[in-house]
């Protein structure tokens, strides 16, 4: 290929010589603006090399004349948030949850950290706000199995319920009525009526009846004569819509016959005492604590 530069008639403008097929091109100059930016650009990037942290070399990287390191930089920040808390953390460390619970600006802190800390340990099993699901009660309700004081729901944390790494755990065992062969099926399916009853569903009347006599002599000592429950036993309440294995007659004989056992890890050691004491706040203040 020629490289013939020459003037192009039209545009009175120079050729660069290069020819493809018989189309030439033009040596028009670079804008000018577009040139004095290019050049901006590259001063602004000397600057840079010179003030901020840049090119690497054999030991790290240039380090900049301004000093500036943002992983430096992060752990200021964390130290001064950390020092922020800590005169929150200290004082919670001094008082019960009650005591926290009463004062406002120590309440707001428990209930937003013990938030966090509900979402990272609790939800997979009480759900999202505390809701509970099956299996796992609510926590946002005024139905409580072991007690809703702060002084019963921080006992529950620390020790949890029916483990075997705590021997303070919260304890009790519902016998298994048929696994254990302390009723017959049908005996079984009579004390279910009676508990459908208590909590003033439709039943079959005869059958409760029966089921009456059961629930006397084998249910009433830990669930009360009314169905009412007993903290003390962590023995649910049967009379009334909270269900924590459900509550429709396959459930309820499927508890009587072969009790669940639920089971809840502690977390006194596994959490500091002061987190402990703001998921207690936290857990109160969902709606149903006493
Ligand atoms: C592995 C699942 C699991 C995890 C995780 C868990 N729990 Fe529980 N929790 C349970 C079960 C199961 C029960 C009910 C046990 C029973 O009485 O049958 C329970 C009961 C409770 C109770 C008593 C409720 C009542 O009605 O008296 C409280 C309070 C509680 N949990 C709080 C917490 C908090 C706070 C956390 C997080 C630090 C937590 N739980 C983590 C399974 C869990
Ligand atoms: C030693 C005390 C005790 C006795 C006796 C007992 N229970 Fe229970 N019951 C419990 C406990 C504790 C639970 C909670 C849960 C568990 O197994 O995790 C429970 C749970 C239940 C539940 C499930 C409640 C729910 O919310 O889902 C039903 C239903 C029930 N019992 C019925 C009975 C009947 C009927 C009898 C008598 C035949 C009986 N229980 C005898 C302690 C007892």
């Amino acid at each position: 290929m020629a490289d013939k530069i020459e003037r192009d008639e039209l545009t009175g403008v120079n050729t660069t010589g290069h020819e493809w097929d018989g189309i030439k091109e033009l040596d028009n100059p670079m804008p000018r603006w577009w040139l004095w930016v290019f050049y901006a650009s590259i001063a602004f990037a000397v600057l840079w090399w010179i003030l901020y942290p840049s090119w690497p070399t054999h030991r790290g990287h240039l380090p900049g004349i301004l000093g500036s390191n943002a992983r430096v930089d992060l752990e200021v920040r964390l130290d001064q948030a950390r020092a922020a808390q800590a005169v929150f953390l200290e004082r919670i460390a001094e008082l019960t949850p009650q005591e926290i619970d009463q004062t406002p600006e120590l309440r707001a802190f428990a209930v937003h950290g013990g938030e966090r800390h509900f979402k990272d340990n609790c939800a997979t099993c009480h759900g999202l706000g505390g809701g509970g699901q099956l299996h796992y009660p609510s926590l946002a309700d005024d139905a409580w199995i072991w007690g809703g004081t702060f002084d019963e729901i921080l006992y529950t944390i620390n020790h949890g319920v029916r483990n075997e790494d705590d021997i303070n755990a919260r304890f009790s065992m519902m016998p298994a009525y048929l696994a254990d062969g302390i009723l017959s099926r049908q005996e079984i399916n009579e004390v279910a009526e009676y508990v459908i009853s208590l909590s003033g569903r439709e039943h079959d009347g005869e059958l409760a009846a029966a089921g009456a006599e059961h629930y006397e002599i084998h249910c009433a000592a830990c669930h009360m004569d009314d169905g009412g429950g007993m903290i003390e036993l962590g023995a649910p309440a049967l009379n009334d819509f909270v269900w924590l294995y459900g509550g429709d007659r396959d459930q309820i004989r499927r508890q009587i016959a072969n009790p669940r056992h639920g089971v809840m890890p502690p977390w006194q050691g596994r959490l500091p005492d002061e987190v402990i004491k703001m998921l207690t706040v936290y857990v109160h203040n969902l709606g149903g604590g006493q």
